[in-house]
């Protein structure tokens, strides 16, 4: 890790972790009386711990010359690490909401109540685990297509360890009770001005290693993880414009109210959907994919007319969270018809990469890990094409606050993103490392079923209890008056909720299996030899080239 910095860099990094120990002691003391307070103490240790880290091997002997002739790995093996890591708590917390929406009294006290639990739930396994692996993926796949390392040395560590910082005081502060209360974006201001620095330093090292690429095409895993990090950098800034009360207190208020604030929140928590959970994870399914498969994407053209498909289009179909509130109609409108023209392009991927195994289905019968990004496709055709029928106004009627959508976001969650995920991460881990192949193979088979029982489970149950809930809030009595009261629907939500966690049980094992596989193929001996840009050149280019 340090012995890849020359002595310059070593003191730059000590230097910034000193300036973020400061700033922490800052905050720490100007919030001694709020949990502003303990947050400010948590960053001081975090960049105290950093200091010690460094200055342990202070003293290690200084990189080689020719470490500018090999790719920059480091920072995405530990972001690989640390990926298997907050999935491995995300999921365990997961199914504990999942038991506790079965049996109410799962609390140990305030700081693991649902309210609280839920989001630590939600941020562990979106930006833990997905943002964790999108960092590690989008840094090994851009300079193995741009043939070009990393030009920095210090930054890409801010990136990692500034990034995890933050997921760190969001899930710690959900559980003291610090939230700004929008979905998917509740951290408070401090921690929102965190990410900003590290996404915009993410940002201009993916810049400037395409600024130097040796490769004259931009490829296609290229262009959607620059959207996903362009974007949700747009998103972050604007849905979290807020003014604290002081300095002092985890505490702010939106620039925007009313409707207005619903509709920003709605943009950003649906377009963090489209660039975070899709774009990014697209980017990766194109890159390890075709080189998994052993062939080139079915058609090129293909994914490209997708990208800017999926990219004009998401943009304005958030409003379709807001169908039959206060927003104008014609809003929800445009939501709705720009959300069933995504099925377009949404499948045009879908279908590109099932397309691309035409050919190498043996290979999917046999091998896991490209089973793993087989069933990720799919799931990512199903979950679009549901998300579509979803924003039609009419369906959303019955679908909005059931377990339908809770349905829908787990059949994209784990059928799609967490999938793909591993399918990547299995296949990375042993170039990445440069051992022969995984730890055992066999543990891959089983991690793949167990994810798979677990999600089928999972969505159906969340398909029925969705209907049926729906249904009983809408049937009537002769008289006109509701047939059913919400109490009768939740007790008729029983087994469903059982069913769930069971699945969602299985599925956390499955990933408890992946970490150890990962973390055993980590500390193999056997390395395959040094292979200098560690990735057979060839087979990359032969297999990536445009087809068209
Ligand atoms: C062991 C596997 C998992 C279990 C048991 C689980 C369980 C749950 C539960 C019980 C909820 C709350 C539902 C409600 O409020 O009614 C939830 C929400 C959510 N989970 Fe999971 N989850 C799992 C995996 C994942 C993964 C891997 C992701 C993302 C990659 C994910 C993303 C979400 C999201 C986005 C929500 C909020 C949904 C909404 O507000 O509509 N979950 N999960
Ligand atoms: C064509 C693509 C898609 C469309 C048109 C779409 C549409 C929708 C609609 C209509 C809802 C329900 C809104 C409501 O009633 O509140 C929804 C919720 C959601 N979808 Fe999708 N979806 C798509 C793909 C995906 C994918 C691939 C994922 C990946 C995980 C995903 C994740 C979510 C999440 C997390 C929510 C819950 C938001 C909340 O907390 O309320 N969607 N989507
Ligand atoms: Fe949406």
């Amino acid at each position: 890790m340090i012995s890849q910095l020359t002595q310059i860099e070593r003191q730059r990094a000590i230097l910034l972790s000193l300036a973020v120990a400061i700033c922490g002691l800052l905050m720490a003391i100007a919030g001694h009386d709020d949990p502003i307070g303990l947050h400010g103490a948590l960053i001081c240790l975090a960049g105290i711990l950093m200091i010690f880290r460094i200055g342990k091997d202070y003293y290690a002997p200084a990189p080689s010359d020719d470490r500018s002739a090999r790719y920059y790995d480091d920072p995405a093996k530990v972001a690989i690490v640390l990926a298997m890591a907050w999935v491995v708590f995300g999921l365990a917390i997961g199914d504990w909401v999942a038991w506790q929406l079965v049996q109410p009294d799962l609390t140990f006290g305030a700081w693991s109540s649902f309210g609280r639990i839920r989001p630590v739930h939600t941020t562990s396994v979106i930006f833990g685990f997905g943002g964790n692996a999108l960092i590690a993926t989008s840094f090994y796949v851009m300079q193995r297509t741009s043939r070009a390392r990393i030009p920095d040395q210090v930054a890409p560590w801010f990136v990692v360890f500034g990034y995890n910082l933050f997921c760190l005081l969001a899930v710690t502060g959900y559980m003291m009770g610090i939230t700004q209360s929008k979905e998917y974006a509740e951290p408070e201001w401090y921690a929102d001005i965190l990410l900003v620095v590290v996404w915009v330093t993410y940002l201009v090292i993916y810049l400037r290693t395409l600024a130097r690429r040796k490769e004259p095409h931009i490829y296609v895993s290229n262009w959607y993880f620059m959207a996903f990090i362009l974007v949700v950098a747009m998103l972050h800034i604007v849905n979290n414009i807020a003014v604290p009360v002081s300095l002092g207190h985890a505490k702010s208020y939106s620039l925007f109210s009313g409707v207005q604030d619903a509709m920003t929140q709605w943009w950003y928590g649906h377009n963090a959907v489209a660039f975070f959970l899709t774009a990014g994870f697209l980017g990766m399914m194109y890159y390890f994919l075709p080189m998994r498969a052993g062939r080139p994407i079915y058609s090129y053209r293909m994914s490209i007319i997708s990208f800017w498909g999926i990219t004009f289009f998401y943009m304005w179909a958030g409003s379709h969270h807001l169908h039959y509130t206060a927003l104008p109609q014609w809003v929800q409108t445009l939501g709705m018809t720009f959300s069933l023209m995504l099925l377009i392009p949404s499948w045009a991927s879908a279908g590109n990469a099932l397309l691309t195994l035409n050919g190498a289905w043996d290979k999917v019968r046999d091998d896991a890990t490209l089973r793993f990004m087989m069933v990720a496709a799919v799931f990512y055709g199903l979950s679009t094409f549901e998300g579509s029928f979803m924003a039609i106004r009419s369906v959303n009627s019955l679908s909005h606050y059931t377990d339908w959508t809770i349905g829908h976001v787990h059949a994209g969650a784990l059928g799609w993103v967490a999938m793909i995920t591993f399918g990547s991460i299995y296949a990375c881990v042993p170039w990445l490392w440069k051992r022969e192949g995984m730890y055992s193979a066999r543990l891959v088979e089983v991690h793949f079923w167990l994810a798979l029982s677990g999600t089928v489970i999972y969505v159906f149950a969340m398909w029925n209890s969705g209907l049926v809930q729906g249904l009983m809030w809408r049937t009537y009595t002769e008289s006109g008056t509701l047939a059913y009261s919400f109490l009768d629907s939740l007790v008729a939500m029983q087994p469903y909720y059982v069913a769930r966690a069971i699945g969602g049980l299985l599925y956390m094992i499955g990933g408890f299996v992946g970490a150890y596989n990962v973390w055993k193929t980590i500390k193999m001996e056997s390395p395959v030899g040094d292979r200098v840009g560690d990735l057979p050149l060839k087979t990359a280019a032969a297999v990536l080239q445009p087809a068209e």
